[in-house]
């Protein structure tokens, strides 16, 4: 029995099916509410980000996605063999274990900062009179422009991965 394999499957889907999941119930369920409900949507969010923590549980599971595909991914490959990358099992995992990569990366360079500018305004506007300057509400719409982009980068990316890693070992 190879417990290191067992051990490292276990945490990599495990985290990968949150990850995505989230990012899906996200993207496509929490994110649409809250904008939909205006002004009335921003305690919601706030108690997503401050209580719920939301912003610490999208970087756990997909570093501890990534860190676990790379365990498994230096495994199959016999130690990066190039015969196994590029074959079509290999590419197809080189190929989602990238697109996942980059989704992480495109996470913690728009999604992490803007969602904290967010919040930075909430907790301002809540210390006076609940009505944004002109300057926050120009950094809630550059933070909303990007939390937008963000998530059209990440989805097709982790789509791609998920759809590459479940057909990968039968090509
Ligand atoms: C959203 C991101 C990801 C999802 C949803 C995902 C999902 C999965 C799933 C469901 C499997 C099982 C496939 C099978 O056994 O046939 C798998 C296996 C694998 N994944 Fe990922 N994965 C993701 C990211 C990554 C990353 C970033 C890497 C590399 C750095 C990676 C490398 C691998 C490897 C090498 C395997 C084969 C494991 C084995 O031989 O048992 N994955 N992945």
């Amino acid at each position: 029995m190879d417990v290191l394999l067992i051990g490292a499957r276990v945490i990599h889907i495990g985290s990968a099916m949150l990850w995505f999941g989230g990012a899906i119930l996200f993207a496509f369920f929490l994110d649409p509410t809250a904008k939909a409900l205006g002004a009335a949507g921003q305690p919601f969010m706030q108690h997503l980000m401050e209580r719920r923590k939301v912003g610490i549980f999208f970087p756990v599971v997909a570093g501890l996605t990534i860190l676990s595909g790379a365990v498994l991914y230096w495994r199959d490959s016999g130690g990066l063999q190039a015969a196994w990358i590029a074959s079509p099992t290999g590419l197809a995992f080189t190929i989602g274990g990238l697109a996942a990569i980059t989704a992480f990366v495109g996470g913690m360079v728009l999604i992490g900062p803007s969602a904290a500018d967010q919040q930075a305004v909430a907790r301002e506007m809540a210390g006076g009179d609940g009505v944004p300057t002109s300057a926050q509400r120009e950094r809630l719409e550059r933070a909303d422009r990007r939390l937008t982009l963000a998530s059209r980068i990440d989805l097709p990316l982790l789509i791609l991965a998920a759809l590459a890693m479940a057909v990968a070992r039968y090509l």
